[in-house]
């Protein structure tokens, strides 16, 4: 997820810029940059682009602040802070991106899918591009639409119709030096205007100072930017009455998009989190391609065992991943707790992948176990969030989730976007190995790709939800009990609730209570059961009665419609149903939401839970 903004009509338009693209840093700080239509000078040279651009992450808005000594005059300008998902975090591939007659600037947000073919048809045409990115492609292609005599907006327009998959893009022109072009589909965007301004945003935060006249464009239309005015049109050019945005918040709030808190705001992304991480992975008949990977075919059809190697949240979907790729590609897998994993004198080769799970791709304890695993030999892949982050740098192949930056310390949007990665790496590995056949790999593609609708449709439970919340709140001691698959959404369920509500919550494998942990069953016990329906169900029911049994409070997370396990439980946090194996992307939101609503209750801070870290860099 990275920012955009754009401004037309300012004084200083680097002020508007750079003050924005601060507002905009907690959306991707990897680099940012920013393009300013330089006026005619006084010796009748010509409008021209002047652009800075900075890859020093958290520090590259600073660096452009000192360039403002150089910057000329100028009343229209674009920027961009970049959260990198196409192409690693540096100069040349931060935007602002420019067209070969360094007349075109570009800022964009979102994933270009067919970049690839865009650019093969540029390059073929004589089009030199500077970059790794998607986006320096929009560039190039609007200069070809101005080639051919096009105004800057129809330029943007003919473009956005060849563009797929989901972008939010503002567009300067050294020629049109009063005019900005911004064009959605997906990604937000904002455009506003003052009597002498208009402005255009990835989101009201950016430029709340400066309007509250603001209008959020809806799919594949497309804005004319100048100042004091605005019109907006769709692909065709037909005019549309742009929605207006009624803003009751602060800046603040605004950056949370009005959510109370970056958790429940990166809870509620989680649908589009795992769009972005699946859009162009993923076909319909099950094929996979992951243009970052590296590991190729040869390599990966060696692998004959597979160690899945994580910390915390990212443990728990390293558990679901080595359960597909057992599964689904029939080879030897396990997962592992990165700080034991390294000193358990691992013995493996190069027929050994290790995949490395980690959100900000620098926990220390993942990080050295993914260093002993290639230093005994092993492959290795990162699966990570960061792009260029220690472990994406250190792994012999990467696989990026694109969850954009999680902010809240507790891992959600990108625990999820982990989940499905793997599975879509599993079927990966099954389809190199012919363990699938083509209907049951198309039928897990379409079960992967309708996660983000059924985890959409969970969110709408959390009400529901909040309900169940409130008839535990005074819980201090929960167990989270669940049998293969749903032991590891327990797990992950136990964890939100301790670290978000600081909760004693501890995961079972619903087999083992009866191996000594039902002795702690009395009256006052509160038990939460993952009951996915597989083959496990009659004995996870079974479960459910030796609790009541002995006289536990039993919370039963179960799909939609399961009369069996309603009549049985206290309380029901209802899921949609999908595929077992692909059930715990759903089945985390209620848990999530569940430590979310108690933490809230008991007044803890949800984003800063005590004595955590977001990166936790020592061992
Ligand atoms: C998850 O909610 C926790 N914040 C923590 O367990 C986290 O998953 C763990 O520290 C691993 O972090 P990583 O994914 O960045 O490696």
């Amino acid at each position: 997820m990275c920012g955009i903004i754009g401004v037309t009509g300012a004084d200083v338009p680097l002020d508007v810029l750079l003050g924005g693209l601060r507002l905009l840093e907690y959306r991707g700080y990897d680099s940012a940059g920013v393009a300013l239509v330089a006026l005619p000078g006084d010796d009748g040279s010509t409008a021209s682009l002047w652009r800075r651009r900075s890859a020093v992450r958290a520090q590259s808005i600073a660096e452009l602040e000192s360039s403002r000594e150089a910057a000329p005059r100028a009343r229209t300008g674009i920027g961009h802070t970049r959260w990198a998902t196409h192409g690693a975090a540096t100069e040349a591939n931060a935007h602002p991106h420019t067209d070969c007659s360094g007349e075109v600037a570009v800022v964009h947000n979102g994933i270009i899918e067919n970049h690839r073919k865009l650019a093969a048809r540029l390059v073929a045409a004589g089009h030199l591009l500077a970059s790794e990115t998607d986006s320096e492609v929009v560039a190039h292609l609007v200069e070809d639409e101005l080639a051919l005599g096009a105004g800057l907006a129809e330029a943007a327009r003919r473009v956005a119709g060849e563009l797929q998959g989901d972008f939010a893009i503002a567009v300067a022109y050294a020629r049109e030096p009063e005019t900005l072009a911004a064009v959605r589909r997906t990604s937000p965007l904002i455009v506003g205007r003052t009597g002498t301004l208009g402005v255009v945003a990835s989101d009201i935060a950016a430029v709340l100072g400066t309007t509250r006249d603001l209008y959020a464009l809806g799919d594949d239309q497309v804005a004319e930017v100048r100042p004091g005015s605005l019109s907006v049109s769709d692909l065709a050019g037909n005019p549309v009455d742009p929605r207006p945005v009624r803003v009751s918040w602060g800046v603040r709030a605004a950056q949370r998009e009005g959510y109370e808190d970056f958790m429940s705001k990166e809870i509620h992304e989680q649908p589009r989190a795992l769009t972005d991480t699946l859009l162009g992975r993923l076909h319909p008949d099950g094929a996979t391609e992951f243009e970052e990977l590296s590991l190729g075919e040869e390599v990966l059809g060696a692998i004959d065992r597979v160690l899945v190697v994580g910390c915390g949240s990212s443990y728990h979907a390293s558990q679901v991943g080595r359960l597909a790729i057992e599964r689904w590609a029939k080879l030897p897998a396990t997962a592992e707790i990165a700080s034991e994993f390294r000193y358990e004198d691992p013995v493996l080769d190069g027929r050994s992948l290790v995949i490395a799970v980690s959100q900000s791709g620098e926990t220390a304890d993942t990080y050295h176990a993914l260093r002993e695993a290639r230093r005994r030999g092993a492959t290795t892949l990162a699966v990570t969030n960061v792009v260029d982050s220690l472990m994406a740098r250190e792994a012999d192949g990467v696989l990026y989730t694109r969850a954009g930056p999680e902010i809240g310390v507790a891992s959600t949007k990108c625990h999820v976007s982990q989940l499905v990665l793997l599975q879509a790496f599993a079927l990966h590995l099954a389809r190199l190995r012919s363990t699938l056949d083509a209907d049951e790999a198309s039928r897990l593609a379409t079960g992967l790709a309708a996660l983000p609708e059924l985890v959409a449709r969970a969110l709408g439970k959390s009400e529901q939800y909040g309900a169940v919340a409130a008839r535990i709140v005074e819980a201090n001691d929960v167990f989270f009990l669940g049998r293969n698959v749903g032991y590891t959404i327990a797990q992950e369920g136990a964890l939100k609730l301790k670290e978000l509500a600081y909760v004693r919550a501890e995961a079972y494998a619903a087999g083992e209570m009866k191996h000594g942990p039902i002795s702690l069953i009395d009256r006052n016990a509160v038990a939460l059961v993952v009951v996915t329906r597989g083959a496990l169900l009659e004995k996870l029911l079974a479960n459910v009665e030796e609790l009541r049994a002995r006289g536990a409070t039993v919370l039963a997370l179960a799909d939609e419609g399961d009369k069996e396990t309603s009549a049985l439980a206290d309380l029901v946090l209802e899921v949609p149903p999908t595929e077992e194996l692909l059930s715990p992307a759903v089945a985390v939101v209620p848990l999530q939401l569940l430590a979310y609503q108690i933490a809230r209750t008991r007044g803890n801070d949800v984003d800063r839970p005590r004595n955590l870290a977001k990166v936790v860099t020592v061992e």
